[in-house]
């Protein structure tokens, strides 16, 4: 039985004093949270801060990126092993902002994806198409070249271990959800290509929504058979919301 996840990915927002607010708030409603997974991805200079305030709760903490290097002259990169020394569980890979602000092509996020795995982190897939490419018709073939680069470095039994993001481009910060349904086609669709290589994969990774998920339409995505949580931006910004957006998960 597949275990939801709700994980804030927060982006490149918050301060110290935001931060902190945004923790108390979160923590003050755990209670009710239920059986759910919960993760919280803040900025990589305030990792250290969050997991010291989330001392003793059961929120993980992730990063949003990685270095594909292990370590050596990367100015400004971070590496995995960095990440997992400051207790980190997950790392973000393939975000589409990472693809398209910063040209992370397939073959460097199976990379990262790689060195997330090796470190032993689990790693969050980000994968989406483009409003063009949902236009076009090629959801399916997007998504399965993402996967593939994937796959065909890392093995088939390496996405077990690890969690997948369905993204759609068009959907993230717009406000535009893709309905239930056109999400849990895409889940649907995602589950039964792996399933297509390893039916025993296929059923155990958790598969999360991302794009405007909020408080009051996190219930009914949730509500569909492959949608195994969300990974959720603005509204994990605001304690109440990302605390109703985790109690429809749990
Ligand atoms: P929003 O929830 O702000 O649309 O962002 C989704 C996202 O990109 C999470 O990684």
């Amino acid at each position: 039985m597949r275990r939801k996840l709700v994980a804030g990915n927060w982006k490149m927002n918050g301060s110290r004093e935001s931060i902190k607010a945004l923790l108390d708030g979160i923590k003050s409603g755990l209670d009710s949270v239920g059986n759910a997974g919960v993760a919280v991805c803040p900025p990589a200079v305030y990792i250290s801060d969050v997991m010291a305030q989330l001392e003793g709760t059961a929120v993980a903490v992730g990063a949003q990126n990685c270095a594909t290097e292990a370590s050596g002259a990367y100015t400004g990169e971070i590496a995995v092993a960095m990440i997992k020394d400051c207790g980190c569980q997950y790392i973000i890979v393939g975000h589409s902002e990472r693809r398209t602000l910063y040209g992370e092509d397939d073959a460097v996020v199976a990379k990262k994806f790689a060195a997330v795995r090796t470190a032993g982190l689990t790693p969050i897939l980000c994968v989406g198409e483009t409003l063009a490419e949902r236009e076009a018709g090629v959801t399916e073939a997007v998504i399965a070249r993402q996967l593939d680069a994937v796959i065909e470095l890392e093995g088939i039994a390496a996405i077990g271990d690890s969690v997948i993001a369905y993204e759609p481009v068009w959907a993230i910060g717009t406000g535009m959800t893709a309905t239930p349904e056109q999400a849990q086609d895409v889940h649907a669709f995602i589950r039964g290509k792996l399933a297509g290589l390893d039916a025993a994969v296929a059923e155990n990774v958790v598969i999360q929504y991302g794009g405007s998920v909020k408080g009051s339409n996190a219930a009914e995505l949730f509500a569909k058979p492959d949608i195994d949580g969300g990974l959720i931006g603005g509204a994990a910004l605001d304690p109440e919301d990302f605390l109703a957006i985790c109690r429809a998960a749990g």
